[in-house]
């Protein structure tokens, strides 16, 4: 246990996490369509598992967008030649979170319960299904190759602080371009390059 506490704080440890509540989630709606589930309030049952899924749903991307694909992009693999490197990773990420945040914000314009309300939610899970899974097997196995356990527990702290200290109320959810954000990043990182040659004179 005490290796399992020292690799805790790791962001991608931490990402890991958040992915294993959200299958268990979707699992626990699941769940609540079972023969033996209590009939009564189906609507109260299925709001106090999905409230907390969506909404940790959309903090979780954003806390990526904050935390985690800047730095990949900064840090991870930049070979061209290569599918896989870290501007199509964050490419890929960025796209996938706006298609989770779409079926998400479809979810909450329908009664839970209701046909339609099913179907968004079942968008969200199969949207997010795939996500994970690519994000998992190439950016988070990028971002372990190229940083130290230090650059990995510091982000982690940032990335626990940043979910502790918001909601999807308090935040932007709304779908980012792909192509801009990389672009923003990866001036922000071009800058702060220079700032540190030319702090280096
Ligand atoms: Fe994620
Ligand atoms: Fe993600």
């Amino acid at each position: 246990m005490t290796n399992t506490a020292e690799t805790n704080d790791d962001i991608t440890a931490l990402i890991l996490d958040d992915h294993d509540t959200f299958r268990r989630g979707f699992a626990a709606l699941d769940e609540l369509q079972s023969p033996d589930t209590d009939p009564e309030e189906p609507e109260a049952r299925l709001c106090a598992v999905w409230g907390p899924l969506a909404d940790l749903l959309d903090v979780h991307a954003v806390a990526e967008e904050r935390i985690f694909y800047p730095v990949l992009l900064r840090k991870g693999d930049s070979d061209k030649s290569d599918e896989g490197d870290a501007v199509d990773e964050t490419l890929d990420a960025i796209g996938d979170h706006n298609d989770i945040r779409d079926a998400t914000r479809a979810a909450a314009r329908h009664r839970p319960g209701s046909d339609a309300w099913w179907e968004a939610v079942n968008q969200a899970r199969t949207e997010n299904t795939e996500h994970m899974g690519e994000e998992e097997d190439e950016a988070l196995a990028d971002f372990r190759r190229n940083t130290t356990r230090a650059q990995r527990a510091e982000l982690g702290r940032k990335f626990t602080e940043f979910k502790a200290a918001h909601t999807a109320a308090d935040l932007d959810t709304s779908g980012q371009d792909p192509e801009r954000y990389v672009d923003e990043h990866l001036a922000d990182t071009a800058e702060t390059a220079l700032g540190g040659v030319a702090g280096g004179h």
